[in-house]
């Protein structure tokens, strides 16, 4: 059994998720890995808006967690991700902290 812990985190591109993405890297934990879900256009665009969203908020990143951020559609099968994706999150992610507010409005 291993000590390190897996999350997977919504909503990074809202104010309440930036700041959990920055607290959860930052702080001394057993965290090793967040996982983010975002909507964008491509996953370039995915990653972006969460770094955008971090800096508009002058929040910093810690450098010891990894950070991995997928395109994601939550309404979708899958979340939107492919079955490969999916699969692995379902392996190694040990928590969920689902944070996105459900606008459902459309996002390109
Ligand atoms: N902020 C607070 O102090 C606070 C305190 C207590 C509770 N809350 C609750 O926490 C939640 C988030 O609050 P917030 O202030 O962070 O809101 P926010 O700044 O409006 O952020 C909303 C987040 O939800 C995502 N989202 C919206 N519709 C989505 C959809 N259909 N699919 C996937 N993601 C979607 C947004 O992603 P996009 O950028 O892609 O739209 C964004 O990341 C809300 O339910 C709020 O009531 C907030």
């Amino acid at each position: 059994m291993t000590d390190s812990v897996s999350k997977l985190l919504t909503g990074t591109t809202g104010g309440l998720g930036a700041h959990l993405l920055s607290q959860l890297t930052l702080l001394p934990s057993k965290i090793t890995k967040v996982v983010c879900l975002v909507r964008g256009a491509t996953s370039k665009a995915a990653k972006e808006r969460v770094l955008k969203s971090l800096q508009s908020r002058n929040l910093s990143q810690g450098s010891n967690v990894a950070v991995e951020v997928h395109q994601a559609k939550l309404g979708e099968s899958h979340l939107g991700l492919s079955q490969g994706v999916y699969h692995n999150l379902l392996d190694e992610v040990d928590y969920i902290i689902h944070v996105s507010f459900a606008s459902f409005v459309s996002q390109t």
